[in-house]
């Protein structure tokens, strides 16, 4: 399962990925306001630096008109190069120009996903990615974490191209959800995602094993020290 970053702070972007080789960052415009950079576009690059090259880096338009959304999802990957997936909302004139860009060879990732029917038709339309948001859709009072199985079932019955990736979590126990059923990837905050991957009980316990070989072997000593 593919595991990206969905933050746009440099600095916990180079924590996570120190800490772990992650498949890359997924933005939207809230998330990159939040870095409280006025150029986006800045932020971006910035990312892609700190991020490995074949990493993926997700960028969202804010255009709504069919032709205006095209226009700028080249331009983003113009700027950003490869590996750049833009994320077009699949509502409104968004499944046109998602049509549009995947017969073009741009890498498009349908966003903002509320339930099964838009993200099918995405999948249709040629998206590879297919963001449906678990936690916003649970706090609809939908079950999130179902309508994203759906969406996986659906799309593969179907035989498209389309990978689910699972997106706006807030705990572990939603992704792990998705990785139980096969869903091929998910977006995280790194909140979220540290409480996945760490686990202070875990390291407490790893504490302890040094603490008690320290006791009767030496303080600092390791196996190096000993042939
Ligand atoms: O990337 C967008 C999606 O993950 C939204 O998450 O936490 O704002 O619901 P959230």
């Amino acid at each position: 399962m593919l595991i990206l970053i969905d933050d746009a702070d440099l600095t916990k972007i180079e924590e996570l990925y120190a800490k772990y080789p992650y498949d890359g960052v997924t933005t939207n415009p809230t998330i990159l306001s939040k870095t409280g950079n006025p150029d986006p576009m800045d932020q971006l690059k910035k990312i892609r630096k700190v991020i490995p090259e074949d990493a993926m880096l997700h960028a969202q338009v804010l255009s709504v008109e069919t032709d205006d959304m095209v226009r700028e999802a080249k331009h983003m990957v113009s700027v950003l190069g490869e590996n750049t997936y833009v994320k077009i909302p699949a509502v409104g004139n968004g499944l046109k120009a998602i049509s549009i860009l995947a017969k073009e060879g741009i890498n498009v990732t349908a966003t903002a996903i509320y339930g099964v029917m838009p993200a099918f038709m995405a999948a249709k339309a040629g998206a590879k990615f297919l963001a449906p948001y678990v936690n916003r859709l649970d706090n609809l009072g939908y079950d999130g974490v179902q309508i994203a199985k759906d969406i996986h079932t659906i799309v593969k019955a179907a035989g498209y191209e389309a990978e689910v990736l699972g997106a706006s979590f807030k705990n572990s126990q939603q992704v792990l959800e998705m990785g139980k059923f096969g869903i091929g990837s998910v977006t995280v905050n790194p909140d979220t995602l540290s409480t996945l991957a760490f686990n202070g009980v875990a390291e407490n316990a790893v504490k302890d094993f040094i603490c008690d070989f320290e006791k009767c072997c030496g303080q600092g000593k390791t196996m190096l020290d000993f042939e």
